[in-house]
Parts: structure tokens; C-alpha cells; sequence
């Protein structure tokens, strides 16, 4: 097993069958009522874990949802909180998130919300979520008027990445979680990206995943770990290719794209934008392009124009003064800010 440590005060354990672990894993927590929030989709992952902390003295209670955008509205959460109340959940217990990105956001919203706040141990169950959103803190619900409005910084006391539980995932959502560790290489890190290249094949089989996960999970405990406020500007660059790629899922009402498919697209974006900006050498860009066209993600839908593509960056978060902060590279594993991109440039780069 792997331990990354985030200075935040918690661990990420990479490796398999740790699942079947968790009682004697979860025994630093020093609690002994857990509540799970799982997928619906995951009720046998759940068994294991529940038993397995059973067996260590734990009293467990659950819920299980199922996990699709509309899960995560505001007004399905009330009821959640009644469920906490009514199993006696107090200051001391755990809510243990079991899924991908879209209950571990809810989870880790209610954890802390609930009580002013309780701990929770995040088993994320997609690649995805192993690679970016169970860690760094960042959890939240939607609202009718968009997606993520609702959130708090909340970080888990401790995350499981248990690899065995992949090999259920489909190949899109495997292709989205690969998308993701690309982001790792490209913005962070020319080694990571020279394995990428080598293994990417293997990796969309889910061979040599674990490596893949621990290097990008380093990745994303060392940035948050400076930045856990989002407020130095470093963890922004974590959102390499997510200007125009959040853009794209939202102008394709969300659903269409994987999360990590409409990022390679927002990637390849970024990094033919990073050219026509002056900052990136164009071998270095076809040799991403080379990378990101071996990902199978959909094409762009043929009604999609780019005027209405980029109407949907207008309410990105990193928008300062009504200028976006595009995040470019000026070279592979190296990212950059740049505040001066006009719509001709994106107009160059998109088409
Ligand atoms: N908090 C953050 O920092 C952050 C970062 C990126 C994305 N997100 C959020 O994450 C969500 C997307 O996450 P996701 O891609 O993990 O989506 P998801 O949770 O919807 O999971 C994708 C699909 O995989 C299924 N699934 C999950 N685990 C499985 C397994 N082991 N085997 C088989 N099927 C499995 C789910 O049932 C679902 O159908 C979005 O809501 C997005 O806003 C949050
Ligand atoms: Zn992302």
C-alpha cells in the first residue's frame, strides 16, 4: 500500500483490497459509528466494508443513492440529515462516502454541514474520483441555477483508493479518470507525462493503474496542500484544460460528456491555445495532441457553435475583474496563468 500524506493532516492510502481492510484501517479514527453514503450501484462494496468494520466493533447505518447530476440537488439533501439524526450520529461518528465524484461531493457536504461539521473517510470507487475529487476538501451541491453553487471546504480525516473496485467501471468512465491523470502530466509533471505516453494503452485496461493513481494523488495532496483555500492561486492550476472544458459540459447540458472526456477536449484546447498565445512550442503541442487523440472520448456535437461554447465560460469561477485566468503551459509539466486571452485567440484555438 501506498501512503500519501497530505499536510492537511490525513492520509491517502493507494493499493488494493483495502476494503476488506477497513476495520483495522480505520482504527486511528478512534470512533465507533459510521453512517455510509454509497452508490446504489455499489451495494456489494458496501457489505465488505460495512462487515469488515463491523467486525472491528463498529455500529454501521446507510443510505444508498443512486449516483447521477440530479442526486446532488440542494433540495434531495434535507432528508439525509433526518436519517443522520435518527441513527444517533454525534460529533464523535463517521460518514463514510462510497462512490465516485458525485456522492463523495454530496457526502462530504454533509459531513460538513451536519453538526457544524463531523469527520469522513472517502472510498471513492471511480478512477476519477480516486485521481482528483476525493481529495483536497472541495465538496458541494447543485442548485437549480448551476451546478456546485452549494459547498464547503471540508477536508476527509482519511481516503481509501482501492484499485480491485476499477475493474467494475465501464470504459468510459475509465477513459474520464484516465483524462485526468493526463491533466497531472501535463501541468505538473514531464516524467509522469513520458510514463503516460509509454503506458497509456495499458492504462485504459486498468494495468499499471496503481502507479498512475499514487503519482497523481501526490500531485493533488501536494497542491492542495499549499493551497487548501484556493486563495494562492497555485490550486488553480489544477484546472488545466477545465476552462473550456467545464464550458463544453455545460453547453452540452450535462451528461453528454464523462467529466474527464469533455477535459481532454478541454486539454487539447488549452494547449493548442498555449501555442497561439506564443507560450507553448509547437512540438511540444502536437506531441499532447498525439497523447490526448489516443483517448476515445465523443466528438463535439456538429450544432454546437463556438459562440455558444464560449457564452458558457462567462460564469467560470476563476474569473477575476471580468477577465478569465486561463490556465496554459509554457512547456509539458509546466503550467501557467495567463490573463490576456481574447476571443480571437480562443476562436484560433478551438476551431
Ligand atoms: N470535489 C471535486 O474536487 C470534484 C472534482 C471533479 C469532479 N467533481 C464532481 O464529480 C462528479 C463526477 O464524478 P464521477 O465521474 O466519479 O461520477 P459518478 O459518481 O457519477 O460515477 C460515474 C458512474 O460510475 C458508476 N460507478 C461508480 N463506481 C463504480 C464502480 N466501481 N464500478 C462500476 N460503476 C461505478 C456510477 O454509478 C456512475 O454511473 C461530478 O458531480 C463533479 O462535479 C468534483
Ligand atoms: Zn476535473
Amino acid at each position: 500500500v501506498e501512503k500519501v500524506k497530505v499536510s492537511l493532516g490525513y492520509d491517502i492510502l493507494v493499493g488494493r483490497n483495502l476494503i476488506s481492510r477497513a476495520g483495522s484501517l480505520l482504527k486511528p479514527l478512534d470512533a465507533k459509528k459510521a453512517f455510509f453514503i454509497s452508490d446504489s450501484r455499489l451495494s456489494s462494496t458496501t457489505s465488505k466494508l460495512a462487515s469488515s468494520l463491523r467486525k472491528a466493533g463498529w455500529e454501521t447505518n446507510g443510505l444508498q443513492l443512486p449516483a447521477r447530476e440530479a442526486t446532488k440537488d440542494f433540495r434531495k439533501i434535507f432528508p439525509i440529515y433526518s436519517k443522520l439524526i435518527q441513527s444517533g450520529m454525534d460529533r464523535h461518528s463517521v460518514l463514510i462516502a462510497v462512490g465516485g465524484g458525485v456522492i463523495g461531493d454530496l457526502a462530504g457536504f454533509v459531513a460538513g454541514t451536519y453538526l457544524r461539521g463531523i469527520r469522513w473517510v472517502g472510498v471513492p470507487t471511480t478512477l476519477l474520483a480516486q485521481v482528483d475529487s476525493s481529495i483536497g476538501g472541495k465538496t458541494g451541491v447543485n442548485h437549480p441555477l448551476g451546478k456546485n453553487l452549494i459547498g464547503v471546504f471540508h477536508q476527509p480525516s482519511l481516503v481509501l483508493c482501492d484499485t480491485d473496485v476499477l475493474s467494475s467501471l465501464s470504459r468510459r468512465d475509465v477513459v474520464s479518470g484516465v483524462g485526468e491523470i493526463v491533466k497531472y502530466g501535463l501541468a505538473f509533471d514531464k516524467i509522469f507525462f513520458t510514463f503516460l505516453e509509454e503506458s497509456l494503452d495499458h492504462l485504459l485496461e486498468l494495468e499499471r493503474i496503481e502507479k498512475a493513481v499514487h503519482i497523481s494523488a501526490k500531485w493533488k495532496a501536494q497542491v492542495v496542500g499549499k493551497d487548501p483555500l484556493e486563495t494562492k492561486g497555485l490550486r488553480a492550476l489544477l484546472n488545466f484544460g477545465h476552462t473550456l472544458g467545464h464550458a463544453l459540459e455545460a453547453a452540452t447540458g450535462y451528461g453528454y460528456f464523462r467529466h474527464g472526456e469533455a477535459i481532454v477536449w478541454g486539454m487539447r484546447w488549452a494547449a493548442n491555445l498555449s501555442t497561439e498565445r506564443g507560450h507553448l512550442a509547437e512540438k511540444d503541442r502536437s506531441r499532447i495532441e498525439t497523447l490526448l487523440t489516443r483517448l476515445p472520448v465523443p466528438e463535439i456535437p456538429k450544432q454546437l457553435t463556438l459562440q455558444k461554447l464560449l457564452s458558457f465560460t462567462k460564469h467560470d469561477k476563476k474569473i477575476r475583474d471580468g477577465k478569465i485566468g486561463f490556465v496554459l503551459l509554457d512547456k509539458i509539466g509546466h503550467a501557467i496563468v495567463d490573463r490576456k486571452v481574447e476571443k480571437k485567440h480562443l476562436a484560433a484555438a478551438i476551431s
